[in-house]
């Protein structure tokens, strides 16, 4: 008699609990997550964002008090945003050493000497037009611009930052950044850069918090057009060999395909993922509604965008991801 072929049943490995924990491929961890914080030394501007619920602008002044619970949660990484009183022309509150994040971090490597301190760099939360640079009539002037953000770089190295993170995706930015590192005597502060930056609607509430949208024109000359995945793999090229640390890609759950592409063309970069405000948003709201499940949804979507290929993944969840991954299995 001739045998019968083997019968698959691939469910047999996920027929318990016990099973399914033995066989889970990607494991989420609290080390994974970075916490976004948005510092402000305006006493008008402090408390709950309307559109991010959940997510508060802290006062400069309490900055440690609102992280204790943060690095107590287990997480490892904070990066900050700084939302100024004041600003002007040339986003000068950007480097200024009595800047909103100079002062910030200052105060933060005081308390935390483990916590790893990354500070966003970018000028449009400084600049009265919301621009991520210095303007003119024909746009941002990068040269012009590269310079205000060597500044605020070497400023940020200085009171303590481990990590600095461009996030205006103007060329060129990490090799004029690491140059001002390295020339400054920084050379083992790293950069995190927004490698892969769509230009992007996910963004709306975080203007919104951080009073950062431009007051005319768009970001579209300089941010990834979303339909582009090959131009994504050149501007990763290009960040690496200007000397990036970490590539990130934003908004996350529409940039798998991205992850899981520069984890194939760049095996050996550590890359992160950063979950924006407008994806917290729309989780958020439906939660609200009672229409989702917000706990089982942010579980999900971390481990979907693991299993893509980041190994660090910033969210505006990050303090309650880890107490829900420290309560055990993940779904
Ligand atoms: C600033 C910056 C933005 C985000 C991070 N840094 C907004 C923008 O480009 O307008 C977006 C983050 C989020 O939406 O959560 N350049």
């Amino acid at each position: 008699m001739t045998s019968l072929p083997p019968r698959h049943r691939t469910s047999r490995l996920r027929r318990t609990v016990g099973l399914r924990d033995l066989l889970r491929e990607t494991r989420p961890h609290v080390h994974d997550l970075i916490a976004p914080l948005f510092i402000t030394d305006d006493p008008a501007l402090v408390g709950p964002i309307p559109s991010l619920p959940g997510v508060d602008r802290i006062h400069i002044d309490a900055v440690n008090d609102a992280v204790e619970p943060i690095a107590a949660s287990g997480l490892r990484g904070v990066i900050c945003f700084g939302v100024p009183a004041r600003k002007d022309d040339t986003g000068s509150g950007s480097w200024h050493a009595s800047g909103v994040i100079p002062r910030a971090l200052r105060l933060l490597r005081e308390r935390f000497d483990d916590l790893v301190l990354m500070a966003d760099l970018c000028l449009c939360q400084y600049t009265t037009h919301g621009h991520c640079g210095l303007v003119d009539s024909t746009g941002i002037q990068l040269d012009a611009t590269l310079e205000v953000l060597r500044r605020a770089a070497v400023a940020y190295a200085e009171a303590g930052a481990d990590m600095v993170a461009p996030s205006g995706m103007l060329d060129g930015a990490v090799h004029a950044i690491r140059g001002a590192l390295d020339e400054a005597g920084h050379p083992h502060v790293g950069i995190l850069a927004y490698t892969v930056k769509h230009a992007s609607a996910f963004y709306g509430p975080f203007r919104e918090a951080a009073q950062s949208a431009p007051t005319f024109g768009d970001r579209r000359s300089h941010q990834l057009d979303p339909a582009n995945s090959r131009e994504a793999l050149r501007k990763a090229e290009a960040d690496l060999r200007e000397g990036a640390d970490i590539l990130m890609v934003k908004p996350a759950l529409t940039n798998l395909d991205t992850l899981v592409r520069l984890r194939s063309a760049f095996p050996h970069a550590p890359l992160a993922a950063y979950e924006v405000s407008g994806e917290y948003a729309m989780v958020a709201a439906a939660a609200e509604r009672g229409w989702l499940n917000e706990r089982a949804i942010a579980l999900e979507s971390l481990v979907a965008l693991r299993r893509a290929g980041a190994d660090l993944v910033i969210s505006y969840r990050a303090t309650r991801l880890a107490q829900w991954l420290a309560q055990g299995s993940f779904v």
